[in-house]
C-alpha cells in the first residue's frame, strides 16, 4: 500500500514545541520506525507550515495513493480550504492529533476535516500516527 503523512504548521518542531502537550519525538525518528514496521508498504512524509502547499500536496496524492494520514495542525480549526480539499479526492484521510483536543481549549473543539474524513485519532501522541496506517491495512 502506498501512504503518505501529512503534517500541517508548526509540526516541524516535534520534539522541541510545548513537549508537555506534544512529546519529545521528532519526525525524523518516527519516520524511520514507521517505515520499518510497516517495511511492505511504502509510507511518505510531507510536512508545511503553508496552507496551499498542504492542499497541493493533497491533490497530488490524493488519487493514486491508498491513504493519507493528516494532521493538519491548527488548519483543523481554521481551514475550509483543507477540509473541501479532503472531501475533493478519492483516497482516504484518517486524521491524527498528538494531544487530546477535548481536554483542550473551545477553538480547538471544531474541525473542518472531520466530517469529509475516514476517521479520527486524538490524544495517543506519535503513537496515533501508527495507528492511522494501521486503519487502512
Ligand atoms: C495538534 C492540535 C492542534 O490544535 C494544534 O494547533 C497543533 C497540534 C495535535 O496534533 O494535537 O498544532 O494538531
Amino acid at each position: 500500500m502506498k501512504i503518505m503523512i501529512i503534517n500541517g504548521p508548526n509540526l516541524n518542531l516535534q520534539g522541541i514545541r510545548e513537549p508537555e502537550i506534544y512529546g519529545t519525538v521528532n519526525f525524523t525518528d518516527l519516520l524511520k520506525e514507521l517505515q520499518s514496521q510497516f517495511s511492505a508498504h511504502e509510507i511518505g512524509y510531507f510536512q508545511s507550515n503553508v496552507e496551499g502547499e498542504i492542499i497541493n500536496c493533497l491533490h497530488e496524492f490524493g488519487f493514486s495513493f491508498d491513504g493519507i494520514v493528516l494532521n493538519a495542525g491548527a488548519y483543523t480549526h481554521t481551514s475550509i480550504a483543507i477540509g473541501d480539499a479532503v472531501a475533493a479526492i478519492t483516497t482516504p484521510v484518517v486524521e491524527v492529533h498528538l494531544s487530546n483536543l477535548s481536554k483542550r481549549e473551545d477553538f480547538r473543539q471544531n474541525s473542518f476535516i472531520a466530517p469529509h474524513a475516514k476517521g479520527q485519532i486524538i490524544g495517543f501522541g506519535m503513537s496515533g500516527y501508527a495507528l492511522a496506517i494501521q486503519a487502512f491495512l
